[in-house]
């Protein structure tokens, strides 16, 4: 429940070089969906490396708010015994999913197609966040929502009763929506279709199926047709969740800014859904390779290795790639800062709507910090001022954003001046383990008071 503590300032200054291993957490997305598919499975799913940051725990309790036996055996080992699709219950307090888009989400859908009432809620970040996007298909199921203006949260959602399959097409590039429509068809009968005209990240699709529901998908000339069976009785499964490569952005992406860095970051699922920062990168010129590449639980899995690479430059983002790296454009526009040439993002309208407005934040502290950035409704520009060219110096604000926080301290890793952040609280939502783990690396990043 990030956003309900006091700030916390932080500063990071120049680093040394960071070098050594970056063991970073487990996956977000598959850590929130592990908990979710194994409470509506029907006996025990066993789940080892589970991400323990704030936004998966309030899922968890989100979990056992709706009937779920969700248990912790040891660091990342969980266990959930699961209700079955259509056995959930109804919780008696409100879901608060603290900061968390994906919790809320998906739960919502989760619970849409069952004849129970559930009112969620969210610290001030995710109060703001739009979620007509989500009550509007599930009113197609036989939902009803009521929630502030524009859908905001708190929102209360009566589940239908007796729901119909649904055909809907995605009017945002959102994996998330998708999920949400797609958990609800699981207790309609019949066949729930989504259409996806871009691509976004598939783990949804992938552990449905592992968890034994019937889904296809099919790629036509409309885009990816996905059409889940309804009402299976879906199997508890053992889940290994593969590291975050969101996570893995920000030791790759420090490591080549910071002169002399040499970093390995292991076991990174490397899903072509969420890769695109990797080839961007590599397309800017980085030395970052990908060793050992091989399959895990059939995601392929690579060991990220980066360096110092002084001589980056900007490029032009293809727009067709900002699904596969949604979450990455902060921290490549720090990147960018410390390439030479202008890089160039288009087709990014759904940062406005992330835990902040991801451009707005990014302009503001880049801007404040000596970088120039221009921006438009869905696209922004960085003008790279070279390898440690970056004045910095200033403080910069996190509007409750764990990416917008973590991004600008490693910004101070390379800039003249330090960089700080008014509040450095919210990374505990998606890496808890960021100071402990940059530090060992070699960076400088302390607490401070304002
Ligand atoms: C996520 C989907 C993305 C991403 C978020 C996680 C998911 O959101 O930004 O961090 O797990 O489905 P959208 O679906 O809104 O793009």
């Amino acid at each position: 429940m990030s956003g309900h503590g006091t700030p916390i300032p932080m500063q990071a200054g120049h680093a040394n070089p960071l070098t050594g291993a970056a063991h970073v957490p487990g996956d977000k997305s598959i850590s929130h969906r592990s908990l979710m598919f194994g409470a509506m499975a029907v006996g025990k799913t066993e789940i080892f490396g589970l991400l323990e940051g704030e936004d998966v725990l309030d899922t968890a309790k989100a979990m056992r708010a709706f009937g779920a036996e969700v248990t912790q055996h040891g660091p990342g080992h969980w266990t959930v015994h699961g209700v079955g699709v259509g056995g959930l219950a109804e919780p008696d307090t409100v879901i608060d999913c603290g900061n968390s888009g994906t919790g809320v989400r998906l739960i919502m859908g989760m619970m849409a197609t069952s004849p129970i009432t559930a009112t969620f809620t969210g610290d001030a970040s995710l109060n703001k966040r739009p979620m007509a996007r989500i009550t509007d298909p599930l009113a197609l199921f036989g939902t009803q929502s009521v929630g502030r203006s524009q859908g905001r949260l708190p929102l209360t959602i009566v589940g239908a009763e007796n729901p119909v399959p649904v055909e809907y097409h995605l009017p945002v590039a959102s994996a998330q929506v998708k999920s949400a429509v797609l958990l609800a068809g699981l207790n309609a009968p019949g066949k729930t279709v989504v259409v996806e005209p871009k691509a976004t990240r598939d783990h949804t699709e992938r552990m449905l199926r592992g968890f034994g529901a019937e889904l296809t998908v099919e790629d036509t000339n409309e885009g990816r047709v996905i059409t889940l069976t309804g009402q299976p009785e879906l199997q508890p499964q053992t889940i290994h969740v593969p590291r975050d490569p969101s996570s893995a952005a920000f030791p790759v992406c420090a490591a080549l800014i910071t002169p002399g860095s040499d970093v390995l970051v292991p076991n990174i699922g490397l899903n072509p859904t969420r890769s695109g920062l990797f080839i961007t990168l590599q397309e800017m010129g980085a030395d970052l390779t990908f060793e050992n590449e091989r399959e895990e639980g059939g995601e392929p899995v690579a060991d990220l290795r980066a360096r110092y690479s002084p001589n980056m430059k900007g490029i032009n983002v293809p727009e067709h790639r900002a699904a596969s790296m949604i979450d990455e454009y902060p921290i490549l526009s720090v990147v960018a800062a410390n390439a030479t040439g202008v890089t160039h993002m288009g087709g990014v309208h759904e940062l406005r709507v992330k835990e902040s407005d991801r451009i707005d934040a990014m302009a503001q502290g880049l801007r404040a910090n000596g970088v120039s950035v221009d921006e438009g409704e869905d696209w922004w520009a960085v003008t790279g001022l070279g390898a440690g060219n970056v004045p910095g110096g200033a403080t910069c604000e996190t509007f409750l954003d764990h990416r917008i926080a973590m991004s600008f301290l490693i910004l101070g890793f390379a800039s003249k001046s330090a960089v700080a952040v008014n509040d450095g609280g919210p990374i505990a939502t998606s890496f808890p383990i960021f100071e402990q783990l940059m530090g060992d690396l070699g960076a400088n990043i302390e607490r401070i008071s304002v």
